[in-house]
């Protein structure tokens, strides 16, 4: 957990008031360390790591969610992602990945499964909550937890993400709106997005899009 005591570092014109116990500190150089080297090749993707990792610790801040926890979830979450979509798909059928669907078709979902299986024994200080923000950054799962959100979150409105209306509206909402509800919207436009573009959508995302809906309305009606 990181100390309440802590010195305010400039972000973003903000200043975020967050610090680290020691051993924090130097589990989150080294996770950065490997990961400007994991994705060397690929520095756009670096970029945008890094940015959902800072994204991430603010929204935790924000949000009472551990900064910690967030930001080192942001920092793994696009390892499998220096992979080709082929060599993505191997890798899901190695680790027998079955998601009752062609891997083709929903291969976009898969390299957050495929990291949350894989770095675990690499980073065995951290526990099994980033695994699963990883594992359903991309797809979502019914059991979003606080964590989860915020890396979704983070994710989809990172300041390196070109501008677009529903992005702005987004980003506009955070401390304004509660997590829940942040997430929900960052969910449902990318659910928009994929019918818009005409693209094949994976049947588990509207188990989860009812899911999560049901459990709105019962929130709503309670
Ligand atoms: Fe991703
Ligand atoms: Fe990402």
């Amino acid at each position: 957990m990181a100390k309440k005591k802590g010195k305010s570092r400039e972000k973003g014109g903000e200043k975020l008031r967050v610090s680290y116990t020691p051993k924090q500190q130097v589990l989150l150089a080294r996770i950065t360390e490997d990961v400007t080297e994991h994705l060397a090749a690929k520095p756009r993707r670096l970029a945008h790591s890094l940015s959902v990792a800072k994204t991430a610790e603010r929204l935790a801040v924000a949000y009472g969610v551990d900064p910690f926890l967030a930001r080192a979830a942001g920092l793994l979450h696009d390892w499998e992602k220096v992979c080709s979509v082929s060599e993505q798909l191997a890798h899901a059928r190695e680790l027998g990945i079955d998601l009752g669907v062609e891997l083709e078709l929903v291969h976009s979902v898969l390299h957050g499964m495929i990291a949350a299986r894989v770095l675990p024994a690499r980073y065995p200080e951290l526990p099994p909550a980033v695994w699963h923000a990883i594992a359903v950054h991309t797809s979502a799962s019914a059991d979003m937890g606080p964590l989860d959100e915020v890396l979704f979150v983070a994710d989809g409105i990172e300041p390196l993400r070109p501008d677009s209306p529903p992005i702005e509206r987004l980003r506009a909402l955070v401390g304004r709106a509660s997590l829940d509800d942040l997430f929900w919207d960052s969910f449902v436009g990318g659910i928009t997005y994929v019918l818009e573009g005409g693209r094949y959508l994976y049947p588990g995302t509207i188990d989860v899009y009812n899911a999560l809906a049901a459990r709105r309305a019962g929130r709503a009606h309670s």
